[in-house]
């Protein structure tokens, strides 16, 4: 694996004969990271990975400074991945004045849910993705659906801006427990960990309760009570469309759970640290 810092590096080290594919990390890579590698690898013929962590998408009292950086491993992992080029720029590579076009993305994606608690962020997102793709310029890039509104919002920039790179969405990583796999896992105390699983677990009641024909607002409440009763501080634990993030339009009755593609979105701190999950299900 060769590792370059700069743009021009990083273009040089590319053969643009092959298809490239390009997986955007922040690093302290997991196995979530690894199996958008090995997405990458199936789906590609030369894959770049990028670490950077990227100052735009955090909040001023978010943990930009204390974020997990942990290059030797990450190295270490990408070269036995399988990985071609690793582009770790540093801040002066990609900013080298600060950083005034920036992409914003419509209120109605990214107002919602994590762009609600997180203001900013996904313009952030957007900015530094659009300038990466810029960078790398590649012909596929792969995105965990961990990070679904995050997906969602890159699928949208790409068709608005006509940018010649397919999106491809990689399934959530686990824990044996069923917690998702995250960066943000690594500040979690031996009790937060263990009590971490309820996000998950709370999403599968949320499914179970909604395809049950539960009123979906009963069956949020309901979340919210049990996570907080634990002593988690909830963001938002909710029921959306899958296709658009859109909520339930009609007036939903009991016992009538409206047929489609739904996702089961949460958002929750325990402690200080706060962690992030989905699950995608179908209606009939
Ligand atoms: O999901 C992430 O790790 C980041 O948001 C990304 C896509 C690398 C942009 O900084």
């Amino acid at each position: 694996m060769k590792t370059v810092r700069t743009i021009s590096e990083l273009r040089q080290s590319i053969d643009y004969n092959k298809r490239v594919g390009f997986v955007p990390t922040m690093g302290n890579l997991h196995a979530g990271h690894l199996d958008l590698i090995s997405t990458a690898k199936a789906q590609s013929q030369l894959v770049v990975a990028s670490i950077f962590v990227n100052r735009l998408q955090f909040g001023p009292h978010e943990d930009f400074d204390s974020y997990p950086r942990t290059f030797f491993e990450d190295t270490r992992k990408l070269e036995a991945s399988g990985c071609d080029v690793l582009f770790a720029p540093g801040e002066e590579d990609l900013y080298p004045v600060p950083q005034g076009f920036e992409v914003s993305p419509p209120d109605n994606l990214a107002g919602i849910l994590e762009g609600e608690f997180r203001p900013g962020f996904f313009k952030g997102v957007c900015t530094i993705v659009l300038k990466l793709f810029n960078c790398v310029q590649p012909n596929v890039a792969f995105f965990g659906r961990k990070d679904y509104q995050q997906a969602m919002i890159v699928d949208h920039m790409v068709n608005q801006f006509a940018l010649p790179v397919d999106i491809v969405k990689v399934p959530t990583r686990r824990e044996v427990d069923g917690l998702a796999m995250s960066s943000r896992n690594g500040y979690l105390n031996d009790a937060e960990r263990a009590d971490a699983v309820q996000l998950y677990l709370v999403l599968c009641q949320m499914r179970e309760s909604f395809k049950a024909g539960h009123n979906i607002s009963t069956v949020e409440e309901e979340a919210k009570h049990h996570l907080q009763s634990r002593g988690w501080k909830p963001d938002y634990l909710t029921i959306r469309s899958a296709l658009d993030l859109s909520p339930l339009s009609v007036i939903q009755k009991e016992g009538n759970p409206p047929p489609g593609c739904w996702i089961a979105l949460g958002a929750a701190r325990i402690g200080k640290t706060r962690l992030i999950d989905n699950l995608e299900f179908n209606v009939n």
